[in-house]
């Protein structure tokens, strides 16, 4: 019998790339991170991505309430974005004023450097209780710029990053963790059913 923390460490398996997932309502633009984004359609014609965004977190609200996302696959050099989005809310502080980037066609932030972008608008919800899955279509894709300072590069997976995170960050994130799983902990059981309002009758 597997004790929950081996079950936790084999799940850890399934763990998507790091991506920064981008969100702008009312002239206020945002972004965060994730390690819980799939590709969601084998069929090419219908390409999707879905994401789990706790409700704690500022872009939840930004993302429900618009239902549009930016979703980018970053590259091995982008520490410093995964830093400044997945640290801190952007409820204190506008993360993105130090992160070059412009609107895209959906008018979510597009990051200039990235491996690449997806924009997605929300094609339906599922309530977790601690968080939603968001089901994106994709609208709008690229690639990042490539500049000598930002080649495009290796696609940060979430074991790139475990290994190779600055040690002083490592504190901080485990307290983040932590944070998280409690609040996922306490919530988790209480699973609404939402009708996403874009479906149709
Ligand atoms: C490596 C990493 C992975 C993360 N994965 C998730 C995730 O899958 N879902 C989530 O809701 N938050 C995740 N976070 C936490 C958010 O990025 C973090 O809470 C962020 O500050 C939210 O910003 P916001 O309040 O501006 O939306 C992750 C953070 C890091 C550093």
């Amino acid at each position: 019998m597997l004790t929950p923390d081996q079950t936790y460490q084999l799940l850890r398996a399934l763990t998507s790339p790091i991506v920064a997932v981008t969100s702008a309502k009312d002239g206020k633009h945002n972004g965060m991170i994730l390690d819980s984004a799939i590709r969601a359609s084998i069929v090419p014609t219908v390409p999707r991505v879905s994401v789990y965004v706790h409700k704690f977190n500022y872009s939840h609200d930004l993302i429900f309430q618009t239902g549009r996302f930016g979703l980018h696959l970053l590259h091995t050099g982008q520490f410093d974005v995964i830093h400044r989005l997945g640290f801190v809310s952007g409820r204190d502080a506008d993360k993105l004023a130090e992160v070059p980037h412009h609107l895209g066609t959906t008018g979510v932030p597009v990051l200039d450097d990235c491996h690449a972008h997806f924009e997605c608008a929300v094609a339906n919800v599922m309530d977790t209780g601690s968080s939603t899955c968001f089901l994106g279509d994709v609208v709008a894709v690229g690639f990042g710029a490539v500049t000598a300072n930002a080649p495009r590069g290796e696609v940060m997976t979430a074991a790139y990053f475990r290994a190779h995170m600055p040690p002083e960050w490592r504190q901080t994130y485990e307290a983040q963790l932590q944070r998280a799983q409690r609040f996922a902990e306490q919530h988790s059981r209480n699973i609404r059913a939402v009708r996403w309002p874009g479906l149709s009758a």
